[in-house]
């Protein structure tokens, strides 16, 4: 493998900043779809096309055709999360550099990198028998509204005998994954109006209503300090894990206190303290508040009463949640928990329903060989605790979706300083190129 060629070519797609909610790198979008473009050109596919042009593009390929060999359809996302807060970067997030073996940039590993990594391995193995079908899309990040309407619309593009998705990361070092279900999400817009406009704190204070005050006890009253959500009826529809599932997660090589100490680096974790951390991270629902604006945040001080103030906030939602019923519930509950002389309004912004993936197609064993070859460790059942909109509809053709990834529980998705191991990276081209030729037969009577 020419490591030196592949990593300058994974930096120039890491260098263009494809951010797909901010609308002012739009350009930056399309330019990243044509990277992806170019690169399935380059792949020999007869078809490559922009679909649902009007938004970010969603590049459509049809790769050489291969008469008898299964289709295999890849799906990925070449959009990536903002990149604030910029100084804590380390270098910048669209400069790549590599230090002690790793690839940090924003999107290395979620998810250009792992892109990269589907493609490469269809160059590595020259030509496999598999006919290629690719679907890359660039607003996974913001919900994946365009493409959920176009596979809406135009369902036989998900027609494959499997889909293959590389956008996750190993349970621990040394262990693959694959995954067995993904959180939904619901994300939202709490907006609280107290007065027709602000007002002078020492003039109307002690006596007029303050949005910001009404706002953080609205918010207060949605989760209580035990983590129990009071949103009524959200948690009926939630289906507890198998008693076989709960016993194979407590055989992952997970630590409770790893996680707090190394990964969440706090002092305590928060939450449901009755169920285990992969329960509360796999299998129940949670609300998050992940920004408060309005009122005066500027430099310096200013004594106003703010007439308004929006959190954006969000809920994960977990098998058999529904997003419409969520949606239902919260705006419910928030028109209950505002006092009277408060205007509460919530605006969702988006959302998806959670998956629940079946790994018992024979398509897994193969998934399953290729990483035994490569990386000497077969694959582990475990659940995400994030979403990617799409998987539902990937799988309703009856392919069998083999969600998995080269990633690692310590890359820092949408965080700052997000990487790519660099081994992860040249394994996961030989995984994925293994899988390939296992896929199109070819491989299958090889040694293991
Ligand atoms: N690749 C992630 C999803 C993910 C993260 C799966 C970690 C497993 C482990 C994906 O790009 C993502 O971040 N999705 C968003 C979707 C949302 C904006 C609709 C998410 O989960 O926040
Ligand atoms: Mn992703
Ligand atoms: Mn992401």
């Amino acid at each position: 493998m020419d490591t030196d060629r592949l990593l300058q070519q994974l930096t120039d797609f890491l260098r263009i900043p494809s951010i797909s909610t901010l609308p002012a790198h739009s350009a930056d979008c399309r330019a990243a779809a044509e990277w992806v473009a170019a690169e399935l050109r380059r792949l020999g596919c007869r078809e490559v096309q922009f679909l649902a042009s009007g938004t970010h593009p969603v590049v459509w390929g049809i790769g050489p055709e291969v008469p008898g060999a299964p289709t295999l359809l890849l799906y990925g996302h070449y959009d990536v999360q903002p990149p604030d807060p910029l100084d804590e970067w380390t270098t910048p997030p669209f400069q790549p550099s590599v230090r002690d073996g790793r690839l940090f940039a924003r999107g290395a590993a979620d998810d250009k990198g792992q892109v990269f990594c589907l493609l490469k391995a269809i160059e590595a193995a020259a030509r496999p028998p598999v006919n290629f079908r690719f679907l890359i899309e660039g607003e996974e990040e913001y919900g994946s509204r365009v493409l959920f309407d176009l596979l809406r619309r135009e369902p036989q593009r998900t027609r494959a005998d499997a889909v293959l998705i590389a956008d996750m990361a190993y349970a621990a070092p040394g262990w693959p994954a694959v995954y067995t279900a993904l959180r939904g999400l619901c994300y939202a817009e709490i907006t609280v109006r107290t007065a027709k406009s602000d007002l002078h704190s020492g003039e109307f204070g002690g006596a007029a209503p303050n949005a910001h005050e009404e706002l953080l006890r609205l918010l207060g009253r949605l989760k209580g300090p035990d983590g129990k959500i009071n949103i009524p009826g959200l948690y009926a529809a939630v289906k507890r894990p198998t008693r076989a599932e709960l016993a194979s997660w407590r055989r992952l090589p997970f630590s409770e206190t790893h996680f707090l100490k190394q990964r969440v680096q706090a002092k305590a974790l928060a939450g449901l303290k009755q169920h285990s951390v992969l329960e509360r991270l796999w299998a129940l629902p949670t609300f998050e508040i992940h920004g408060v604006l309005g009122g005066f945040t500027g430099e310096g001080a200013k004594t106003v009463i703010p007439a308004e103030a929006t959190a954006k906030v969000s809920l994960r939602l977990v098998p058999n949640q529904k997003l419409k019923t969520v949606e239902r519930q919260l705006a419910t509950a928030v028109k209950r928990l505002a006092p009277r002389h408060v205007q509460a309004s919530v605006r969702f912004l988006h959302g998806a329903d959670p998956a629940v993936v079946p790994v018992d197609h024979p398509a897994f064993l193969l998934l399953d060989r290729a990483f035994r070859e490569v990386v000497g460790r077969g694959t582990v059942a475990v659940r995400a605790g994030g979403s990617i909109p799409v998987v539902p509809a990937l799988g309703k053709s009856g392919a069998p979706v083999l969600l998995t990834g080269i990633g690692l529980p310590d890359d820092r998705l949408h965080a700052p300083n997000e990487k790519l191991d660099l081994k992860q990276l040249w394994d996961g081209i030989k995984v994925f190129r293994r899988f390939y030729e296992l896929l199109g037969g070819k491989g299958v009577g090889a040694k293991s």
